[in-house]
């Protein structure tokens, strides 16, 4: 019997990176998927994961409640209900606050905490109607942890996903619903590819193990979270990070 058998899973931001790792991981291991993501490539990927009807793609703004209940709707109509929410959705765009303009505080807040929120909030509701428990995780960052400096309005949502997390995990510990966080260090994905060249390698120099992350080493870890492996792991953030906080 494989780790995800007869579980459903929805994965928002799951069209790239580490979501989609984390698709591709929970098929693997017997799930069925829902991909929540605004991206244009969703059919596509969705496509390409091969895995018939056991994936379905939901167009999905994680900022828009309507959009994240349709989302929590379309996976339980399909599926016929949840297990696992991986909040996942985020964007990385920032600057030092003198030059960040507000509306770009805003919209990196908006995905990256509040999208969580409404994922949360429509999963939990979901799980509970069920009754059956459930796992939740949420994307944090080393940035949850520490600061970078310019990293501003990204580690102001990061931090804020951390107790966040920790206020759910306590709150529905009781009703058999754990939720989580991952915290990665720099990984290799398209979210990265609006730093330039030098500034990779500069990032690559802040973690001791002197690579950048792959998005299934992050896939691994939330794949443990979501399983019964993790039945006593409550309110973590957990670190995947090459060493990046260690030092
Ligand atoms: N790559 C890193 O170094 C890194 C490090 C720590 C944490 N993270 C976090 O991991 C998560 C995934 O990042 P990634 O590196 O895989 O990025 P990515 O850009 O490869 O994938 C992000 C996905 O989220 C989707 N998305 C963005 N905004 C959305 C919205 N409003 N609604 C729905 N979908 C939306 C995008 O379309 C994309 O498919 C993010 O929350 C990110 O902050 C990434």
């Amino acid at each position: 019997m494989a780790r995800f058998d007869n579980k459903v899973a929805i994965v928002t931001g799951g069209a790239s990176g580490i979501g989609l790792e984390t698709v591709k991981l929970f098929l693997n291991e017997g799930a069925k998927v829902a991909i929540g993501d605004f991206s244009d490539k969703g059919p596509e990927v969705v496509k390409s994961l091969g895995h018939g009807g056991d994936v379905i793609f939901v167009k999905t703004n994680v900022t828009s409640e309507d959009e994240v209940k349709n989302l929590i709707n379309t996976t339980v109509k399909t599926f016929g209900k949840l297990d696992i929410m991986f909040a996942n959705a985020g964007i990385a765009k920032d600057a030092d606050i003198t030059e960040l303009p507000l509306k770009q505080w805003q919209m990196t807040i908006d995905i990256n905490l509040t999208g969580i929120f409404l994922s949360d909030k429509y999963a939990l509701e979901q799980m509970l109607k069920q009754g059956n428990g459930g796992a939740i995780i949420n994307s944090g960052s080393i940035h949850s942890l520490v600061a970078l400096p310019n990293v501003t309005a990204y580690g102001a949502a990061k931090g804020g996903v951390k107790i966040l997390t920790q206020t759910l995990a306590a709150t529905y510990a009781r009703k058999g619903i754990r939720v989580n966080a991952v915290a990665p260090g720099y990984i290799d994905t398209p979210l990265l590819d609006a730093v330039n060249p030098g500034m990779k390698e500069q990032l690559v120099k802040l973690h001791p193990l002197g690579r950048l992350g792959k998005p299934s080493e992050i896939a691994k870890v939330v794949g443990f979270l979501a399983s019964d492996d993790a039945s006593f792991v409550i309110g973590a953030t957990i670190v995947a990070d090459g060493g990046y906080t260690s030092v």
